[in-house]
């Protein structure tokens, strides 16, 4: 197969393009990322120097570039990753969301129907489906109600998408993933975040009452479903990818705070965020039924593994979180 990626320097991007080479998945993989603050070329150092790997600079907006890159390497099919993906950003600055999010997967979904590209998969999230309350958990036909500005342009060009497959018969998978966590996740994802802040004993900010319950799904295991839902899935079909593994927030913040061996007391309350979503809750039966992908990764195992990874690389984090980060951080957690 021969894979056009966008947002490949990213973190699951930069998973799915270092397993797709690996598991010998593809013949020649393209990566398009415009290295924002989120791309890092670091996160491919493992597979430079291999032939099949062509990496490029650029914008998805940018539907020339796009329309060039179709035509000199005639993907079999493309993996829309690139977006702007942290929900804070988007409540301190949502406009970026529209652009990357909305208008991005517009030009990429334009440039793949010029060139006629056989498959789109395009990467989703749960958080379309808003704020799930107990006992329920939303299967693929569940209402969309996205609360930030995020999960909405999320939402946005997940339909938009899905209406290139109805309209334009492209064909076109969607993938919605519950929270990943891993090695190379940019420090200011929950999991990440309270990592370095604890190896650094720094205050660990939880938002409001922490028992917001999110599902964590280890990176592989997202990438493993996308390959599973683009190679065995159906065109025009949506799937959920979950880990299986709900917690309260607050559960997961001792979990890494006893397995760095850090006192509880790290753990710090700060304001909540906006329109914070209380609950994320999915059924994963329709990709497993479809193309036999299971979550393999136990939460404990894949949690002790990312925190190896994040003390024996400090450098990575202190130099992600030099530069701009700084401010965000700034931004975010000074007036809470
Ligand atoms: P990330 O923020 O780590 O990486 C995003 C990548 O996209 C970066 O490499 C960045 O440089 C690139 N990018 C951003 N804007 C771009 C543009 N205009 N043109 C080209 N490249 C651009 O994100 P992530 O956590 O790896 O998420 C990847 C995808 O998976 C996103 O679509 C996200 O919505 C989705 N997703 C993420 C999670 C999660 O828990 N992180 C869960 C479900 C779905
Ligand atoms: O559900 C999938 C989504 O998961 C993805 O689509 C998003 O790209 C990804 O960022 C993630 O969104 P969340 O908002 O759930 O992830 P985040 O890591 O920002 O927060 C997880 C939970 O932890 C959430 O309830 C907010 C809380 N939190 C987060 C941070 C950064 C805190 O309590 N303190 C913090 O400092």
């Amino acid at each position: 197969m021969r894979l056009l990626v966008t947002g490949g320097a990213g973190f699951i991007g930069s998973a799915f393009v270092r397993l797709a080479l690996k598991e010998n998945w593809v013949a020649r993989l393209v990566n398009l990322d415009k290295l924002t603050y989120a791309g890092n070329l670091e996160n491919l150092t493992s597979v430079e120097g291999d032939a099949r790997h062509r990496f490029v600079q650029g914008d998805i907006c940018d539907t020339t570039l796009a329309a060039r890159l179709l035509e000199e390497e005639t993907p079999d099919a493309i993996v829309h990753f690139a977006a702007e993906s942290h929900v804070d950003r988007s409540i301190l600055g949502p406009g970026a969301f529209v652009e990357t999010n909305v208008r991005g997967t517009f030009s990429m979904l334009e440039a793949a129907r010029a060139a006629k590209t056989p498959r789109f998969l395009h990467v989703s999230t749960d958080e379309v489906y808003g704020s799930i309350d107990e006992p329920h958990d939303a299967d693929e036909n569940y209402p969309l109600r996205a609360s930030s500005p995020y999960s909405a342009s999320k939402a946005g060009s997940d339909l938009l998408a899905l209406s290139y497959c109805t309209t334009f018969k492209m064909a076109v998978t969607v993938t919605r993933a519950s929270n990943n966590y891993g090695p190379f996740q940019f420090p200011e994802k929950l999991i990440p975040l309270m990592i370095s802040n604890a190896l650094e004993d720094k205050p660990l900010p939880i938002y409001g009452d922490g028992m917001q319950v999110r599902d964590w799904l280890y990176v592989d295991d997202h990438c493993r479903a996308i390959w599973a839902a683009l190679t065995k899935g159906a065109p025009g079909e949506i799937y959920n990818v979950g880990g299986s593994r709900a917690l309260p927030n607050r559960t997961v913040v001792e979990m890494i705070l006893d397995a760095c061996g850090k006192p509880h007391s790290l753990m710090t309350t700060v304001k909540d965020r906006p329109g914070h979503d209380r609950r994320y809750a999915i059924t994963t039966e329709k990709l497993e039924q479809a193309t036999g992908w299971q979550a393999l990764m136990p939460f404990e195992e894949g949690l002790r593994e990312t925190i190896a990874w994040y003390k024996a690389n400090p450098g990575w984090i202190s130099r992600v979180r030099s530069g701009e980060y700084q401010n965000y951080y700034e931004r975010n957690y000074s007036a809470r």
